[in-house]
C-alpha cells in the first residue's frame, strides 16, 4: 500500500521532521526543541532518526570496590536514585567497601532443532565438538587474537519435539551479539548440510548465568543508627526485609526494582544494551523456578552483611561505545580500564542501591527522602531559584497533590 511512510527512512531529516510536524501539529517552537536535540552521531546508529532524547546524567560518589573508590556516572529520570547510590556506597565504604569478582565472563547462544532424536544430536555434538568450535571460530576468527573464541557446546532435550544446542564464547572486551550470532549462523549452515533436522533458530540468548559478578560488604551496625532506631535493629529490620524478598514474588519484583535503578543507570551511562541486562536480571532471579530477590543481607555480632550474584552481560568496546562520546568520558569518570572491572561497579551500585533503599524502607520509609528530591526536582523544574528551595519544599509537603501549578502559586507569594 502506498502510503505516505514508505521509504520514511530513505527521506532527508528535515522533509523527516516535516511530515511528523504535519501529522502531529507540531508548533514551531516543538520544532526547534527537536532539532536542537539534533547530533549526527546517533544518526548513524538507529532507524528513521529524528533527534536525540535527553536523559540527566548525574554522579554517584564514593562507590568503594575493591579497595579502590569510584565515582559512577548514572544516567536517570529518577530523583533519589543517585542520593540512593552515594547513601548505600557510604555505608558501605565504611565496613570496608564493596568486594566485587567476576566469576566467569562467556556469553551464550543456541541453536533450536526440531523433530531431531535428542540422543542422536547430543552424540553428535559430543563426537564432533571440536570440529564444530573451528567452524564457530572460523566465522568470526578475529575473536581469536584477543584471547576469546568458542569454548563449548551442550545439547538440551526441551521437550519431545525440540532440542536445543547451547554454544557458550568468550567474547573477550566485548558484549558479543553479532560474534554469536555469526556463529551460531556459521555452524546452522553446517548442521543442515550433516543432519535431516528442522533447524528453528539460531541466536544469542540473554540468559547470562555464565556473565555473574559476586559483590558483597558489611556495615558496621552503629553506621545504620537513626534518631530513633538503635543501629542493631534497623540492620535486623533490612534482613527481615531481605528475607521477605526470597519468600514473596512481589516484594521480590520491588526489591529487584531497586537493584536495577542503580544498575540500569550505570549500565546506560556505560553505552551498554540495557535491556540484555535487564532480560538477563530477571532470569536469573527467577533460574529456580520461582522469582526471588537478588541480593541477601544477613547480620552478625557487628555488621550488617550483604551478598549478591548478578550477571551484567556487558562489553567494554563495540556498540554503542563507539559512537556516544560521553561512554568514554563517563568511563574515564569511572576510572574502569575493562569489562571485568566495568561489570564488578555495575554490580557494586546495585548493592548500594538495595541497601539505600531498604534502610530507608524499614525506618522512615521511602517517601521522605524520595519525596524531598522529587519535591525539589518539581520545584526547580518549575523556576524556583536554590535559596528558594527549602521554603518552596516546606510548602509542598503539606499540599495532597503537588504539582506544576501549585509551584508556581506558592513562588508567587514567596517572590511578592
Ligand atoms: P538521608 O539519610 O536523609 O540523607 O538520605 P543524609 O543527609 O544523611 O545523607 C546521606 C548520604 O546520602 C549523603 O552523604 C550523600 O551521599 C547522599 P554525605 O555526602 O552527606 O556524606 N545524599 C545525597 N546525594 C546527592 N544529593 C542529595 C543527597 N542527599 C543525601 N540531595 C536519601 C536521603 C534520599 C539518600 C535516603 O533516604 C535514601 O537513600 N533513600 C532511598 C531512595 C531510593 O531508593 N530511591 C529510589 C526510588 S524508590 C524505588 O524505586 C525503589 C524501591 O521501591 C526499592 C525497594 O522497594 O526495595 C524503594
Amino acid at each position: 500500500m502506498d502510503s505516505k511512510w514508505n521509504h520514511f527512512y530513505k527521506k532527508p531529516f528535515q522533509k523527516r521532521l516535516d511530515l511528523i510536524a504535519e501529522e502531529a501539529g507540531l508548533t514551531p517552537d516543538q520544532l526547534d526543541l527537536i532539532k536542537q536535540q539534533f547530533s549526527q552521531p546517533s544518526g548513524q546508529v538507529i532507524e528513521n532518526y529524528v533527534t536525540d532524547f535527553g536523559l540527566p546524567q548525574g554522579v554517584a560518589v564514593g562507590v568503594v570496590v575493591n579497595g579502590h573508590s569510584h565515582l559512577v556516572p548514572m544516567v536517570t529520570e529518577e530523583p533519589s536514585v543517585i542520593a540512593a547510590a552515594s547513601n548505600g556506597s557510604r555505608l558501605l565504604a565504611a565496613g570496608g567497601g564493596i568486594q566485587a569478582e567476576v566469576a566467569s565472563q562467556l556469553t551464550g547462544g543456541q541453536i533450536i532443532i526440531k523433530n531431531g532424536a535428542f540422543s542422536q544430536l547430543r552424540a553428535f555434538v559430543a563426537d564432533h565438538q571440536a570440529e564444530m568450535i573451528e567452524i564457530a571460530n572460523d566465522s568470526h576468527p578475529s575473536i581469536l587474537s584477543y584471547g576469546g573464541g568458542a569454548k563449548r557446546l551442550s545439547v538440551r532435550q526441551l521437550d519431545s519435539t525440540f532440542t536445543s544446542i547451547d554454544l557458550m564464547v568468550d567474547t573477550g572486551e566485548a558484549m558479543g551479539a553479532n560474534m554469536i550470532n555469526t556463529m551460531l549462523e556459521a555452524l546452522s549452515n553446517w548442521l543442515r548440510n550433516q543432519m535431516n533436522a528442522e533447524i528453528t533458530m539460531a541466536i544469542l540468548t540473554n540468559y547470562a548465568d555464565e556473565a555473574v559478578v559476586h559483590v558483597s560488604g558489611k556495615v558496621p551496625l552503629a553506621q545504620l543508627a537513626t534518631q530513633s532506631m538503635s543501629g542493631q535493629v534497623v540492620g535486623r529490620r533490612i534482613v527481615d526485609a531481605s528475607q521477605v524478598a526470597q519468600l514473596d514474588f512481589r516484594r521480590a519484583a520491588t526489591h529487584n526494582k531497586g537493584i536495577m535503578n542503580g544498575v540500569d543507570a550505570a549500565t546506560i551511562a556505560f553505552g551498554n544494551d540495557w535491556r540484555a541486562v535487564e532480560s538477563a536480571v530477571h532470569s536469573y532471579a527467577a533460574r529456580t523456578g520461582a522469582y526471588k530477590g537478588l541480593s541477601t543481607w544477613q547480620m552478625s555480632d557487628k555488621d550488617l552483611i550483604g551478598q549478591m550474584d548478578l550477571p551484567v552481560p556487558i562489553g567494554f568496546v563495540g556498540g554503542a561505545n563507539k559512537v556516544l562520546p560521553l561512554v568514554a568520558i563517563n568511563k574515564q569518570i569511572a576510572a574502569i580500564h575493562n569489562t571485568q572491572e566495568e561489570m564488578a561497579l555495575i554490580a557494586a551500585v546495585g548493592l548500594a542501591q538495595n541497601l539505600a533503599a531498604l534502610k530507608a524502607l524499614v525506618t522512615e520509609g521511602i517517601q521522605k527522602g524520595h519525596m524531598n528530591l522529587q519535591l525539589k526536582s518539581l520545584a526547580l523544574s518549575n523556576g524556583a531559584q536554590d535559596f528558594e528551595l527549602p521554603q518552596v519544599i516546606n510548602q509542598l509537603r503539606q499540599l495532597k497533590n503537588p504539582d506544576s501549578r501549585a509551584v508556581k502559586q506558592i513562588l508567587k507569594t514567596i517572590r511578592r
